[in-house]
């Protein structure tokens, strides 16, 4: 079966999506969203696979590493050892990591894959020919940032997903929305 990436990332106004190797907010709904959408399967043996860059696996606390419930895919150039970790694995490329997921070794253990960020890997994703939704939390607010998010292909809809919440989403002073965009390649 050909691959399909799901993208999730959260943006500000200004597209911004980090400052500081962190996020620019501290939003706990939008969090709980993002772990449910990439921990969730329908079949209750497999796993998700989620692929994040170094900086990115850096920047989550100890304590929440690796993300549970997932199989986590980190993307180096650098000899990493995270064996320690558990369901770690580390790849030197974007393709060596599409090869494994094409191959044999993971095939009938993960349902989706979804691409964490950050910016470095958002841009290899999405333009990736296996490119097909981006789940896009887009945050009501302007945040002082240093990392953004990347172009995205011109060929994008907005889609429904009946398991993302409509409607403007409120914690403290900020609002957002959570958005679903497909590639229409895959239309
Ligand atoms: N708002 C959101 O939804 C969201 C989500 C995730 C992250 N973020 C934020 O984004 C920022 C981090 O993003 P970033 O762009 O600086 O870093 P990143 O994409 O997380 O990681 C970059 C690093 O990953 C490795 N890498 C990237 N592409 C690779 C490839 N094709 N092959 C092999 N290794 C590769 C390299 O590691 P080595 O240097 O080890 O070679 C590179 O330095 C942080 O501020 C974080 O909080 C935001």
């Amino acid at each position: 079966m050909a691959l399909k990436l799901n993208v999730i990332a959260a943006a500000c106004e200004n597209m911004g999506i980090g400052k500081n190797n962190n996020l620019p907010w501290k939003l706990k709904t939008e969090m709980e969203y993002f772990t449910k959408m990439t921990t969730t399967t329908r079949d209750p043996c497999k796993k998700n696979i989620v692929i994040m860059g170094h900086n990115t696996w850096n920047s989550i606390h100890k304590k929440f590493k690796p993300l549970k419930g997932r199989i986590n895919f980190i993307l180096s150039r650098s000899d990493l050892n995270l064996r320690d970790y558990g369901d770690v694995y580390v790849f030197k490329s974007f393709r060596s990591c599409l090869d494994t997921l094409e191959g044999p070794e993971f095939k009938d253990i993960y349902e989706r894959i979804w691409v964490i960020g950050g910016s470095q890997v958002y841009k290899e994703a999405v333009e990736c020919e296996h490119f097909y939704r981006l789940y896009l939390t887009k945050i009501l607010k302007e945040f002082d940032c240093d990392t953004f998010f990347p172009e995205l292909p011109s060929d994008m809809e907005e889609v429904k997903d009946d398991s993302v919440p409509e409607g403007v989403q409120s914690e403290g002073d900020i609002n957002f929305t959570f958005n679903v965009y497909q590639n229409m390649k895959f239309k």
